[in-house]
């Protein structure tokens, strides 16, 4: 039976990776603005920092998993953006909204919707959500963006021991490390005075130690695999690297 694989923002790094990597003879489902343009990837056009969307790319997904028998089904929530990067109170307000909206609020509605959707399936199901470090820190410049990656972390615990009592499907949360992709950059090129952080990345890409996107998509999905993974864990890929 085929395998549905859904990724929110599969049009660029991390997720274009992972739309990539996917199983072989999965259907892939790219959730973006732009679309990963490859010919076998279905493009569900939404700008996901809009509400508006959350209702039309919800019964997508629903009809997309009433449409087959599949096998297996899997949603990675991994739509995010920095932007913008900057001290709370300085920073442009339609874009800190729209920044709350797409990292905080998206991920936990359209799992909402998909938890909804796969109630009545048998088959493997599964719901990850892309967090951060940043998550478990205090970052000055990235506070709503640490604030939402925090906030998907406590869901998937709360919504991991639910799925343990009764629905079955295994939510975990996944910190990537630091990937070279066009976020990357967009750190590297802020100013210090919107995110004294900036020297850490910028000496990270210097030497060389952002990871391949392709290679931690790899990782991600040989960690679903792993048997002893269990609903409501969050994992950071890089714990997992260092053993
Ligand atoms: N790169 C890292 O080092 C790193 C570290 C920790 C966590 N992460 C997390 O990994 C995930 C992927 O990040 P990335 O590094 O691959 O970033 P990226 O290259 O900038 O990709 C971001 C993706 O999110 C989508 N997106 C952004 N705003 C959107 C919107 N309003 N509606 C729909 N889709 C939207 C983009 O698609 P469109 O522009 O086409 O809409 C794009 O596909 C994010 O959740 C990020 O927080 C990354």
């Amino acid at each position: 039976m085929d395998t549905l694989v859904i990724v929110t923002g599969g049009s660029s790094g991390l997720g274009r990776a992972l739309l990539d990597a996917a199983p072989p003879a999965s259907t892939r489902i790219d959730v973006s603005r732009s679309g990963h343009g490859g010919p076998d990837v279905v493009h569900i056009p939404a700008d996901l920092a809009d509400p508006d969307s959350w209702e039309q790319v919800g019964e997508r997904i629903a009809a997309e998993v009433a449409r087959g028998d599949w096998g297996r089904i899997t949603l990675i929530h991994n739509a995010g953006t920095l932007t913008p990067i900057g001290y709370a109170g300085e920073t442009d307000s339609d874009a800190v909204t729209a920044n709350v909206l797409l990292n905080s609020a998206a991920g936990q509605v359209l799992g909402h919707r998909f938890l909804a959707a796969v109630r009545g399936v048998s088959c493997r199901r599964e719901l990850v959500l892309i967090s951060s470090g940043a998550a478990r820190k205090a970052v000055p410049g990235w506070a709503t963006y640490g604030a939402s990656k925090a906030a998907f972390d406590l869901w998937v615990r709360t919504v991991g021991e639910e799925q343990r009592d009764r629905g079955g499907t295994l939510v975990v949360s996944v910190a990537p490390g630091v990937v070279a992709t066009p976020m990357q950059a967009e750190i590297r090129d802020t100013d210090p005075h919107d995110f004294p952080g900036v020297s850490r990345f910028r000496d990270l890409y210097q030497r060389g130690e952002l990871a391949d996107p392709d290679v931690t998509a790899r990782a991600l999905w040989a960690l679903l695999d792993e048997p002893d993974l269990t609903t409501g864990s969050v994992v950071d890929l890089r714990d997992r690297d260092a053993g």
